[in-house]
Order: C-alpha cells, then sequence, then structure tokens
C-alpha cells in the first residue's frame, strides 16, 4: 500500500497542489490552485510552495513536482513560460531548503505522460506514443513500448516560422483570439505534422482544454492516427506530479 503524495504542477499561469491516491491515480479532496507570482522567479515560487504546503500541514514525505522546463537531475535546463533566472537552479534542492521536506522534480508534460502512461490512456499501449499539453506553452511526452523519453519539448519545433506553441498552444488561442473551432482546426494541422515526423500509434491531449474535448474531437477524424483526450483531464499534471515522488514505482516508464 503506497500512501498519498502531495502533486505540484507548476505552470506559467496557475500553480495547482492537490493530494493523491497513488493506488488508484485519482485526486483526495479539492485542488488548490494559485496564481504563479510575477516575475516568476526561484524565490517568489519557492514562498508560494512553502506557504500552501504549510497550509495543508502537509506530514508526508513525498512531494512531487512538475516544472515547465527541461529537468536534468532537478536542474531547469531552460526557461520559456517561467522567469528566465530559472536556468541551471535546482528546484529539488530549493524547494527543500525553503519548505524541509524532500521534492522529486520532473518536467510538467512528462509528469502528465507517466499518470496516463500509470493509470490511464497509455496504460498497457505499445509503439510510439504522443501526449501534448496544451495551456500557456505545449509541452510533450513521447513514450516508446512505455518507456518515456525525456525532455522532448515538441512545443518549440519551429513552426510556420515561429515556436509551435505561439501558434497552438492555449494562450495562443487566446492571444489571437481564435475561436475553439478555428483553434483546433490549426491544431489538427500541427498533429498532422507531428503525425508525419513521429508516426504515433496514439496522440494524448491534456491541459486546460482536454475538458472541451468533446467538442471538438471531430476535427481530428482525419488524421492517421487516433486523438484522445487525457483520461485525467487537466489533473494529469496534479496526479503525474504526485507521482514523480515514488521514484521506485517509475522504474519501468522512465
Ligand atoms: C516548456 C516545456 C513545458 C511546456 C508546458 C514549454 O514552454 O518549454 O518545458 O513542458 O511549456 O508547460
Amino acid at each position: 500500500m503506497y500512501s498519498p503524495a502531495l502533486g505540484i504542477d507548476i505552470g506559467g499561469s496557475g500553480i495547482k497542489f492537490g493530494i493523491v491516491d497513488i493506488e488508484q491515480g485519482t485526486l483526495i479532496g479539492e485542488r488548490i490552485k494559485v496564481d504563479t507570482p510575477y516575475p516568476s522567479t526561484p524565490d517568489a515560487i519557492a514562498s508560494v510552495i512553502r506557504e500552501v504546503v504549510s497550509a495543508l500541514d502537509w506530514k508526508g514525505d513525498r512531494i512531487g513536482v512538475g516544472f515547465p522546463a527541461i529537468i536534468q537531475d532537478g536542474v531547469s535546463l531552460t526557461a520559456t513560460n517561467i522567469d528566465k533566472s530559472w536556468i541551471g537552479v535546482n528546484s529539488e534542492e530549493l524547494f527543500h531548503k525553503t519548505t524541509g521536506h524532500r521534492y522529486y522534480v520532473m518536467n510538467d508534460a512528462d509528469a502528465a505522460g507517466i499518470a496516463e502512461r500509470k493509470y490511464g490512456r497509455i496504460k498497457n499501449v505499445r509503439g510510439t506514443v504522443l501526449m501534448l499539453t496544451l495551456g500557456t506553452g505545449i509541452g510533450s511526452a513521447l513514450f516508446y513500448d512505455g518507456k518515456l523519453i525525456p525532455n522532448t519539448e515538441f512545443g518549440h519545433i519551429e513552426y510556420r516560422g515561429d515556436l509551435a506553441e505561439h501558434w497552438v498552444s492555449n494562450q495562443a488561442r487566446k492571444d489571437r483570439a481564435l475561436e475553439y473551432d478555428d483553434w483546433a482546426k490549426e491544431l489538427a494541422d500541427f498533429l498532422e505534422y507531428m503525425i508525419l515526423l513521429f508516426s504515433p500509434r496514439l496522440i494524448v491531449l491534456g491541459g486546460g482544454v482536454s475538458s472541451n474535448f468533446d467538442v471538438l474531437k471531430h476535427h481530428f477524424t482525419h488524421l492517421r492516427a487516433p486523438v484522445v483526450s487525457a483520461s485525467a483531464y487537466n489533473d494529469a499534471g496534479i496526479i503525474g506530479a504526485a507521482l514523480v515522488a515514488y521514484p521506485e514505482l517509475l522504474e519501468a516508464f522512465v
């Protein structure tokens, strides 16, 4: 029996916290959402984490974090939708120093992907599977035969002369004042390009817009790969973050 873990999903616009039942892959109680501070410096984010973790009176030893950057050995190597001063910072050490708890950190989209791999759409799917999270940016998690190839960053692929996420993230939809249907058509074009490059057996969409999936899915039916929404919808990020705090459960996936 694995005890619940605290999952923290750090995004460009919000930071979400939830206690996760690791056996079931579900949230226990309500999630808490706090605006990402601006500027989103390491100290500012660490203080938000300190406040919420202490308000939750979290006594467990498992806290996992999904972070919107390339993460290697706890260190952020990039910073796109987060303050540039994160580059080179070891967030596992910083959060530990700030709150006294131990933290396990992974790229946010990879974390959402491992939630789907363990509990949802990617469970027992062989071959290539691509998960994309559509939020402030576009995050990606690529699996082959159930193993994650970490830090893929397909939202940063050059697309129509710019970063793909500047065209088709959920933020881009808002910035470009696109209707959902027009945005979904553009997203379908981007997915077609991803399919050309990787020939995935399955594409899973997560992030804030995945809960509108039912009204958008007809835009994806002509594509060569089936497109589904994350089974945990936007909570995949929190659930996956909590799972990151159990490295012993990830051995088959990462
Ligand atoms: C970041 C990724 C992240 C994605 C979603 C991108 O801008 O570079 O690391 O996964 O946004 O948050």
